[in-house]
C-alpha cells in the first residue's frame, strides 16, 4: 500500500494544494484520523488548489461550511454529530451528488452517509518529532486516478 509522510503543516498544506487543483465536481473525499492529526490543515490546502479564496476554518461546530473555488467546496466534519439523523436533515445527499467537492472530517463515524464512489484519506501522527504524518488513502473508483497520481509522486519524491 502506498503512503506518504509529510513533515509540517506547510507540506500537508502543499499537498492538499496539489490534491485540491486535481479535484472537481462530483468528488467526495473523507478525511480521516484522530484528533489534531491534520485533516484541516489538508482541508485548507484542498481549498487553496481549488482556489477558494476565504479563510478555512474548521466547520466542527456548523456541520459544514460552504466554499466558492473553481467549483463549490462543501467542508462537513462529523466530529460533533451524534445522530446521522442531523446530517439527512440537511438534504446533505444533494451535496455528494451535486455540483462541488465534499471533504468530510471524521467521516469514519457515519461511512454509510458517504457515497460508495469515494476517496479516502487516513492521517496519523508517527515518530517522535511532533510534526510528522503519515498519509494512507484508498480509492473505491477510477474518478480519483488524478488524485493516486498526485499522492504517488509525492511519495515517490520523498519530500
Ligand atoms: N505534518 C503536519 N501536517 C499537518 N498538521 C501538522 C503537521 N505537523 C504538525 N501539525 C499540527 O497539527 C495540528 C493539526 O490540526 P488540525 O486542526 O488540522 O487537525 P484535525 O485532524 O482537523 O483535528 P480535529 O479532529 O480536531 O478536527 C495543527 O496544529 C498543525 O499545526
Ligand atoms: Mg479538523
Amino acid at each position: 500500500m502506498f503512503q506518504v509522510i509529510t513533515r509540517s503543516p506547510q507540506e500537508t498544506l502543499r499537498l492538499g494544494s496539489s490534491l485540491g487543483e486535481k479535484m472537481s465536481a462530483g468528488m467526495v473525499l473523507a478525511l480521516n484520523g484522530a484528533l489534531g492529526t491534520g485533516k484541516t490543515v489538508l482541508a485548507k490546502g484542498i481549498a487553496r488548489g481549488l482556489g477558494v479564496k476565504e479563510l478555512v476554518i474548521s466547520p466542527t461546530f456548523t456541520l459544514i461550511q460552504e466554499y466558492q473555488g473553481r467549483v463549490p467546496l462543501f467542508h462537513f466534519d462529523f466530529y460533533r454529530l451524534d445522530r446521522a439523523e442531523e446530517v439527512e436533515a440537511l438534504g446533505y445527499e444533494e451535496y455528494f451528488l451535486g455540483e462541488g467537492v465534499c471533504l468530510v472530517e471524521w467521516a469514519e463515524k457515519f461511512p454509510f452517509l458517504l457515497p460508495e464512489d469515494h476517496f479516502e484519506i487516513c492521517i496519523q501522527q508517527v515518530g517522535q518529532n511532533m510534526q510528522e504524518r503519515l498519509l494512507k488513502w484508498r480509492s473505491f473508483s477510477s474518478r480519483y486516478a488524478g488524485l493516486e497520481e498526485v499522492l504517488r509522486q509525492y511519495a515517490v519524491v520523498g519530500h
